[in-house]
């Protein structure tokens, strides 16, 4: 059984991580999405509520998946989440050149702490190459449409809290 630790902060989950979440789940028999609690960030509970999110995501759109992947929050080393369910590998995507030199650096480190762990890309699908977390939740706070960026809870929940607090 091969294993895999997708992590990140997933605030929140786009079409491009799910992207990414599929092209994994085509080459590991598990997938262990593990959502980053950032006590500096936000409350462990909206972590929680953020994984909630990305099983509702899998549900409505990768059901045949949904008995391989598991979501789960953590709040420490990603090298220790992966020893927690004896992944050997982490799974991270790569929209663009300009994420490299952040994620080799990232993945040197996570190997030099854990060496039998290594980190595995996948190029997110073109479409989504321009998407990200921080973008999507400006455009949504200013009443943009996001529903072909993120699942489509997301964007409700997004569109729900603008409409209760619009900037115009
Ligand atoms: O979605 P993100 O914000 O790009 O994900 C970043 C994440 C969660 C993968 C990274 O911040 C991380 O691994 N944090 C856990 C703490 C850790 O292991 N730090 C050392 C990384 S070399």
């Amino acid at each position: 059984m091969h294993t895999a630790v997708y992590p990140g902060s997933f605030d929140p989950i786009t079409l491009g991580h799910v992207d990414v979440l599929q092209r994994a789940a085509g080459v590991f028999d598990r997938v262990v999405v593990a959502v980053l609690v950032n006590p500096r960030k936000a409350p462990a509970g909206e972590a929680e509520a953020r994984a909630r999110e990305i099983r509702e995501a899998i549900a409505e759109a990768l059901p045949e998946l949904a008995d391989r992947v598991d979501v789960t929050v953590f709040d420490g080393l990603t090298v220790d989440a992966c020893r927690a369910v004896e992944a050997r590998h982490i799974v991270r995507g790569l929209r663009a050149v300009s994420d490299f030199e952040a994620e080799l650096q990232m993945a040197h480190m996570n190997h030099r702490l854990a060496p039998e762990i290594d980190t595995v890309f996948f190029m997110t699908a073109l479409e989504y190459g321009y998407l990200s977390s921080s973008l999507v939740k400006e455009i949504a706070r200013f009443g943009g449409d996001v529903s072909a960026m993120v699942p489509a809870g997301v964007a409700s929940r997004l569109r729900a809290s603008s409409e209760e607090s619009p900037r115009l």
